[in-house]
């Protein structure tokens, strides 16, 4: 794993943002793995900065998500298709039939979790997943204890999880209970990974990353299995290590 210690939050998002567009540069079919959260939403904002003033073009990326939660519909503003579109897809220029999301809402979602894996297959995989990381190390919604050899699943988040996402939500029993996620496995077949964190909330999360051996009841651990592993954290995040 190569790590990129920067200053702060702003550094973490202009670095990872610069990193995403030169790849997407390089290669204008890139599959971008992509994620929601608080860690990655100032990196969406610097791409759509770029797209707007140096004309970096979406047109023929893919873009595959990596979860949404079980019971929210799209148009729901804590939904995980809602962030996307408000953060990122409403200011690019990405044809919305090359974007691909779980639906959480779908009526068979076992089906669902199929789909969504065939689908990755069937475009030819990530080749850049960005991923942040739970302070329990989950990635994705693959909370502790996943099987490393897990594909598209549904899963039950973890409490502390809910409590962690409460912050988006007018209360805590407002948070679903589930989600639908691609699996370690599904994330380790990418071509190359990119975890961001920032903050010291992400400090000991960061530090069993790089000192603890690869366990399931770590999810992130599994990230150091891939050989194509980079990550840009912050001060903060860094400071335990
Ligand atoms: P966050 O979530 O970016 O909101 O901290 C990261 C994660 O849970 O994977």
């Amino acid at each position: 794993m190569n790590i990129i210690q920067v200053a702060n939050y702003e550094e973490m998002s202009k670095h990872a943002a610069q990193y995403i567009i030169e790849k997407v540069r390089a290669n204008p079919y890139i599959k971008l793995g992509l994620a929601t959260g608080s860690t990655p939403k100032r990196t969406y904002q610097e791409l759509v900065k770029d797209h707007r003033e140096n004309g970096t073009t979406y047109q023929h990326v893919q873009t595959i998500n990596l979860d949404e939660y079980i019971g929210l519909p799209k148009t729901d503003p804590n939904s995980y298709h809602y962030f996307m579109r408000r953060h990122l897809f409403d200011h690019l220029d990405i044809p919305s039939e090359q974007i691909h999301m779980p639906s959480g809402t779908a009526d068979d979602l076992l089906k669902e979790c199929v789909r969504y894996e065939q689908l990755i297959k069937e475009i030819g995989g990530v080749d850049l997943q960005l991923l942040g990381i739970g302070q329990n190390g989950h990635i994705g919604f693959n909370e502790p204890g996943t099987s490393f050899k897990s594909r598209t699943h549904i899963v039950s988040l973890a409490e502390s999880t809910r409590i962690a996402n409460s912050t988006f939500f007018p209360s805590l029993e407002e948070v679903p209970t589930r989600a639908i996620t691609v699996g370690i496995s599904t994330i380790l077949d990418s071509r190359e990974i990119l975890l961001l964190a920032s903050g010291s909330a992400k400090a000991h999360a960061l530090k069993r990353l790089i000192t603890e051996g690869i366990h399931e009841e770590f999810p992130a651990s599994a990230l150091k299995l891939h050989s194509h592993v980079t990550i840009i954290a912050d001060a903060e995040a860094l400071k335990f290590v």
